[in-house]
């Protein structure tokens, strides 16, 4: 059973002459990072908002773990879903640990409960709890409130994740060390996100599979890899900017092109990489050592190979695009 499921979902505002969500229908496994990209207006907000019931469908259904969204209570709904969105939207007059607090407060959490999760929400953002729980918003950067938003997304332990934009008003440097950030708590925690942008790089980085709409409508849903090596129209071409290899190779993972590992497949002190890093990374790795092939590992347990030959045929495959 999908965590979130899209059943030919539109929705048109009052007064428009086209629906801005078009017959959507897509699955969303439980414990993925699921990115929806497109240019602006094509319809992502509007998709996100259905799910947490802040717009309702003209037609068709979603559905988490099985349930009609239509058949829950939204308080309900809204508590089991974290939702972060561009303009942090963090309380000004309350403290870190009280913004952090806010929906275990409302879930009607003990005190003593709460304290340690607000201080282990800090430490997993890497806010000291010591130094960050009694600041104010306006006494934090802007990278900083947003993890701070990220942490109260997370309180109420949701298993489901809404963002928008969260990175949207930051600039570039602290953003790609939030998206490290991103990456490194979604390896620990394994939410199930959706997760909007209109950042090409943000979506290769961050997904592991992508929802590509074009006024209102998917027109495709698959893994970065994939989207790259294959894309479903010119429009996804030109969006993804699908020719430029180097660029590629840096926002692909090696788990993307790496093969199973041998059944007769002994190591003897090969170099070892990691599944998340990237090929670029991996290329340079193999051309320095001049081994035939990487070790991929996954935590400290070997999950595949990658040679030279694994890298030049993910990049054949983009270049008969
Ligand atoms: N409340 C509303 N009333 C009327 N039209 C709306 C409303 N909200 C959104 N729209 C229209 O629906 C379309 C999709 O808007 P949406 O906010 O979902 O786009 P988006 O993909 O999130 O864009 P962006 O990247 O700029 O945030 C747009 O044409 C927008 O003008
Ligand atoms: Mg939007």
């Amino acid at each position: 059973m999908s965590a979130i499921r899209f059943e030919n979902v539109s929705r048109q505002f009052a007064g428009t002459v086209r629906p801005s969500v078009d017959n959507c229908s897509f699955d969303v496994e439980e414990g993925t990072f699921v990115v929806l990209l497109g240019p602006s207006g094509c319809g992502k907000t509007t998709l996100l908002k259905m799910v947490n019931r802040l717009y309702e469908p003209t037609t068709g259904r979603i559905y988490i773990d099985g349930v009609d969204i239509r058949k829950l209570k939204v308080t309900t709904l809204r508590q089991r879903i974290g939702y972060v969105i561009q303009q942090i939207g963090l309380f000004p007059h309350m403290t870190v640990a009280q913004n952090v607090a806010v929906v275990p407060n409302l879930l009607g959490w003990s005190r003593e409960r709460i304290a340690p999760r607000v201080d282990e929400l800090l430490t997993l953002i890497e806010l000291p709890p010591d130094e960050y729980r009694d600041r104010y918003p306006s006494q934090l950067s802007g990278g900083q409130q947003q993890r701070v938003g990220l942490a109260r997304a997370l309180a109420g332990d949701p298993r489901l994740m809404l963002m928008d934009e969260p990175f949207g008003a930051i600039d570039a440097i602290t953003r790609a060390g939030l998206q490290t950030e991103m990456l490194r708590l979604q390896r620990q925690l394994k939410k199930t996100i959706l997760f909007v942008t209109h950042d090409v790089e943000e979506a290769l980085r961050l997904a592991d599979k992508i929802v590509i709409m074009q006024a209102g409508r998917i027109v495709q849903y698959d893994t970065p890899f994939t989207i790259l090596t294959q894309p479903a129209s010119t429009f996804v071409h030109d969006l993804v900017g699908a020719d430029d290899m180097v660029r590629q190779l840096s926002l692909l993972r090696v788990e993307s092109a790496m093969a199973d590992i041998p059944v007769n497949y002994h190591r003897n002190g090969e170099p070892t990489i990691d599944a998340q890093d990237d090929l670029r990374a991996a290329l340079s790795l193999l051309l320095r050592t001049g081994v035939n092939a990487l070790t991929v590992l996954h935590d400290t347990r070997a999950v595949g190979i990658l040679s030279l030959e694994h890298i030049r045929d993910s990049a054949s495959g983009r270049s008969s695009v």
